[in-house]
């Protein structure tokens, strides 16, 4: 019976990671989210429905997303030709994501502001990053700093390391579920943006877990300002609700607010 249960899971797993739309997830989620749904779903058919559904709110295709591997060649060239026409690109490819595309507008206002805050950061870890890293160039940090980006795209991740080795510095780009696996890297600042809630959704409410285990001396929090499909205003929900952790760690923390996204920058 239980190598029964075993070859359905088995199967499912195969066949989600052969399939076109998830088969640059990383295995390890793919998995762990089967094992999770195992115990409701006895079908085949019916665990790979709840896996996909859980799937989809997880990597948020509808984000949007470069072609990878065009996108690295691209990339490649215009590195080539020099540090602007390969920003011009960058810029492009950031817009090609829901949440670098909003930041866009105050992309350098945005960076400044934060280490304002927090002072210059050698190393940085950006949880949950998809395209974010892409924008170190307006990040204003020193030209050998880090950024480990965590992120469970294979496509993503490698084409996050192509970039890094372009621009000269650590190829610090992670494939790594942080629902399974803490980050265990020591940093100066930790992003964690515009994922917060989503993650405590749909991974049982790790996502403190994690923060709280972060070997970081700063963290930088940020929520969405409006709902992504109905446009109603989270700022006070969010504003509350960050409050109310805060307060329970005895944080000190500064609040930056831009149309699109607040953001929470917290001492540990
Ligand atoms: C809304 S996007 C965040 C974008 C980015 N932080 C920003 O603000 O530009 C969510 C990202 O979280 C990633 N993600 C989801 N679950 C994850 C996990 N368990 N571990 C690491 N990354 C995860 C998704 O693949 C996706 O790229």
């Amino acid at each position: 019976m239980a190598g029964a249960k075993e070859a359905t899971q088995t199967r499912v797993i195969e066949s989600l990671l052969g399939s076109r739309k998830y088969a640059a997830t990383a295995p390890e989620t793919v998995t762990a989210l089967v094992r999770l749904e195992a115990s409701n779903h006895k079908s085949a058919k019916a665990l790979e429905k709840a896996v996909r559904k859980h799937l989809h709110n997880i990597m948020a295709p509808y984000l949007g997303d470069p072609d990878y591997p065009q996108a690295a060649i691209q990339l490649t060239e215009a590195f080539a030709e020099g540090q602007s026409q390969a920003n011009t690109l960058l810029l492009e490819f950031l817009s090609m994501h829901e949440s670098t595309k909003e930041r866009l507008p105050i992309l350098t206002q945005f960076f400044a502001d934060i280490f304002a805050i927090t002072g210059v950061p050698n190393t940085v870890l950006d949880l949950a990053c998809a395209l974010n890293p892409l924008a170190f160039p307006w990040m204003g940090l020193a030209n050998d700093a880090t950024v480990y980006s965590y992120d469970i795209h294979t496509e993503r991740i490698d084409f996050l390391n192509t970039y890094f080795a372009l621009q000269g510095i650590p190829q610090a780009a992670k494939l790594q579920d942080l629902a399974l696996e803490l980050p265990t890297e020591q940093g100066d600042v930790a992003l964690f943006l515009k994922e917060l809630p989503r993650f405590e959704r749909n991974y049982q409410k790790k996502g403190w877990r994690m923060i709280d285990a972060l070997n970081v001396k700063w963290v930088v929090i940020s929520f969405p300002t409006v709902s992504l499909h109905g446009g109603r205003s989270l700022v006070e929900h969010y504003r509350n609700y960050f409050a109310e952790k805060a307060a329970a760690r005895n944080w000190e923390y500064t609040e930056l607010m831009y149309p699109t996204e607040m953001v929470f920058v917290a001492k540990k």
